[in-house]
């Protein structure tokens, strides 16, 4: 059963899931948005209980993109999944943004993507993508490039149900040929109640 520290508990099993694209020229139109839909995809792809998504796309400016992510918070999502802005250029400001919505940081998750990261390419160590939680929700980031977002979601997944559990979020289920959600005996729930 989801119980949280207040000791309340969340019987839904539906999630609402913030996709926030963050990119200059995908924002002007310059360019269309494929980090968003790649989210997307994966969702579609692994996850297993109910779930709809609320979609924003921002530029490279931190007042927005954390603005973005306080927004989908207060809107009800249990996890917001960020695409772009976490590399060394001047205009990359993502985790900066992400910290400045946060309440808690937590690095292993920025840690774990970027090691399984480089087993596919040398260049995912200039991702500085972090998580965090803001206001119930656990935000990720994840880096622009389309094929960026299942190398570093595999890596961190099966650890997201439980995190969302403890923040007070929906109990969310996984298919399980694609990621097994672990959660502690104690907190796997026999029946789905939605
Ligand atoms: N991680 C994975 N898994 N795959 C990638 O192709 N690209 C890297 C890195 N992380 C990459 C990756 C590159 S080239 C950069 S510059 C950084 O992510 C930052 O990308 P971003 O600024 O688009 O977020």
């Amino acid at each position: 059963m989801t119980s949280t520290s207040d000791g309340t508990q969340n019987l839904s099993t539906h999630a609402l899931i913030g996709i926030v694209t963050v990119s200059d020229r995908a924002s002007r139109g310059d360019y269309e948005d494929r980090g968003g839909p790649a989210i997307r995809a994966y969702l579609e792809r692994v996850l297993a209980s109910g779930w709809s998504a609320q979609a924003a796309l921002v530029p490279d400016e931190q007042d927005q993109v954390a603005q973005a992510i306080r927004e989908l918070a207060a809107a009800g999502c249990c996890l917001i999944l960020t695409t772009g802005g976490t590399g060394p250029a001047l205009r990359d400001v993502t985790p900066e943004a992400t910290e400045a919505a946060c309440s808690k940081m937590l690095h292993g998750f920025g840690e774990a993507m970027r090691t399984a990261s480089l087993k596919a390419v040398p260049t995912a160590i200039l991702s500085r993508q972090t998580a965090g939680i803001c206001d119930g929700a656990l935000v990720i980031n994840l880096p622009g490039q389309p094929k960026a977002i299942a190398e570093c979601l595999d890596a961190v997944f099966a650890a997201v149900p439980y995190c969302i559990d403890l923040i007070g979020g929906p109990y969310i289920s996984t298919n399980t040929e694609h990621i097994e959600a672990f959660r502690p005996a104690s907190a796997v729930r026999p029946v789905a109640v939605d």
